[in-house]
């Protein structure tokens, strides 16, 4: 073996960590959220389209109607995420797009957009990851009783066993659903979400139904998908800090995390419901009717990669009487808890820290912790950070570019913190920026703008925000960049 001399070494700056070999860069966005043509090739309305045309529901009277124009646009959209040098694209699927009322057969134009979207990517090398379920349930299937009632996981299945036989032979990556917790618990219980319904019980029923669901959708696309493709879901795993070090501060975050996360990853990862779940929630369903015969195996089939959204920590307290927390209205405000059984834990904001301008604090290290945590607590499971970005209030200057540098510096804090936790043993497969371009977020309508790529709505123009750049840099390097944050 020969050495170098030191003192002939060239003079090179030290080599930044690579990600690991095949982590997988991309970009994510969700069918409400860009495709708008609401209307158009037989497409019939979802909750979204019913709760945002109802007056009061979403910010400014906002409606996904037209959104970012997606479904028009997606060639060029696609032909920006090769520019940008995407390996891979995060979209979901419209269910009423493919399968107007929620049953029966699918809509051919519907799904040509999708067969189109893929092909587009393939064509540009860039890999599809399906997601079935982003929130947009076809309205026809609430008005039956929507994830409240066990009948839906059937419709579930048949749409599923829909899109593994359209889309089957060319998406090598599958999610059934995108934070369950949202549509069971911000839908059903804070109602800030479609259907808009303020209903604990009801909430809880959901979520038993949406995993139930999500276990049954695994079986159909392990059935029909060809051996390599991967299944996966994703959570919102909330990262819950209690405020102090009190027992009752303890207790509050041990009910957030069971009715937070481990009402999902218990049953989906264990084949159990928690028993401390089940008391906290006992008064408001009778869980041993709720959950039937075989329920639990059907949840419990393995997915092959679990996904994790992350955007802030969850800080908690259990307050005294009369006492209230600082807030914490991750999705909006609401009188009614989205919390059935611990609707009297408070949330704060923590002191100290930078935020974003959807008001929730910048904290690379709950992403780290959440790795971290899920792999001490699912040894081996394979991880892929689904979400993560920030939205910051942003404007074209005058010279026709958007400037997001506390995008770049939130982005790379997390991917840092990404690498800290594959280097601490985190089998993290990839990354997924939220999201690809701005677009409707939901309750707040287009006043956020969490893209990477600004959207002039009037127009529809695209342009590449700053960090946008910074992040094809990293791509490129499959590293971050060393000593200071461009
Ligand atoms: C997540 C959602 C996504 C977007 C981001 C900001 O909870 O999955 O659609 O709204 O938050």
């Amino acid at each position: 073996m020969t050495a170098v001399r030191p003192d002939i070494a060239p003079k090179q700056a030290p080599e930044a960590t690579q990600f690991p070999t095949g982590f997988v860069w991309g970009a994510a966005t969700a069918a409400y959220q860009v495709e708008g043509a609401a209307a158009e090739d037989g497409r019939t309305p979802s909750i979204w389209d019913t709760f945002s045309h109802t007056p009061g529901k979403v910010h400014n009277g906002d409606t996904g109607d037209i959104a970012a124009d997606h479904y028009h646009r997606f060639r060029d959209d696609v032909a920006l995420m090769k520019q940008l040098g995407l390996k891979a694209y995060r979209f979901s699927v419209s269910w009423s797009r493919v399968q107007p009322t929620g049953r029966g057969p699918a809509v051919e134009r519907g799904l040509d957009f999708y067969r189109k979207l893929v092909d587009e990517l393939l064509e540009a090398g860039i890999a599809p990851v399906a997601t079935l379920y982003h929130w947009d349930l076809p309205q026809e299937l609430e008005d039956a009783g929507g994830w409240p009632q066990r009948v839906t996981t059937d419709r579930f299945a048949d749409y599923a066993a829909i899109m593994a036989g359209a889309l089957g032979d060319r998406v090598a990556t599958w999610t059934t659903f995108n934070e369950p917790w949202c549509s069971a618990f911000l839908g059903y219980g804070s109602g800030v979400h479609a259907p808009g319904r303020t209903e604990p019980a009801s909430a809880l029923r959901a979520a038993h139904h949406l995993n139930l669901a999500h276990g049954r959708a695994i079986e159909v696309l392990r059935d029909q998908l060809p051996a390599g493709a991967q299944t996966s879901v994703t959570l919102n795993l909330h990262q819950v800090r209690p405020l102090t070090a009190s027992a009752a501060d303890a207790d509050a975050a041990r009910r957030v995390d069971a009715v937070g996360n481990r009402i999902f990853t218990g049953p989906m990862l264990r084949g159990e419901y928690p028993e401390d779940l089940l008391a906290d929630t006992a008064h408001l369903v009778d869980w041993s009717k709720l959950v039937q015969d075989g329920d639990l195996a059907a949840i419990s089939r393995p997915v092959d990669v679990l996904g994790v959204n992350y955007y802030t920590p969850t800080l908690v307290s259990m307050p005294e009487k009369g006492e209230s927390g600082s807030g914490n209205d991750v999705h909006g405000a609401s009188a009614f808890s989205p919390w059935p059984g611990s609707e009297h834990v408070a949330f704060h904001l923590a002191e100290g820290k930078e935020r974003t301008a959807m008001n929730w604090s910048i904290d690379p290290d709950g992403l780290y912790n959440l790795l971290m945590d899920v792999t001490r607590d699912h040894p081996g499971l394979p991880l892929m950070v689904t979400e993560n970005g920030a939205a910051f209030d942003d404007y074209v200057s005058p010279e026709g570019r958007v400037e997001d540098p506390e995008r770049i510096a939130y982005l790379h804090g997390h991917l840092d913190a990404v690498q800290r936790a594959v280097a601490d043993g985190a089998d993290v497969r990839g990354y997924f920026l939220w999201s690809l371009m701005d677009n409707f977020e939901w309750a707040y309508g287009y006043s956020k703008r969490f893209g990477t790529v600004y959207v002039d709505y009037a127009s529809q123009r695209r342009i590449p925000k700053a960090s946008a750049h910074w992040y094809s840099d990293v791509i490129r390097r499959h590293a971050l960049p060393q000593g200071g944050l461009s």
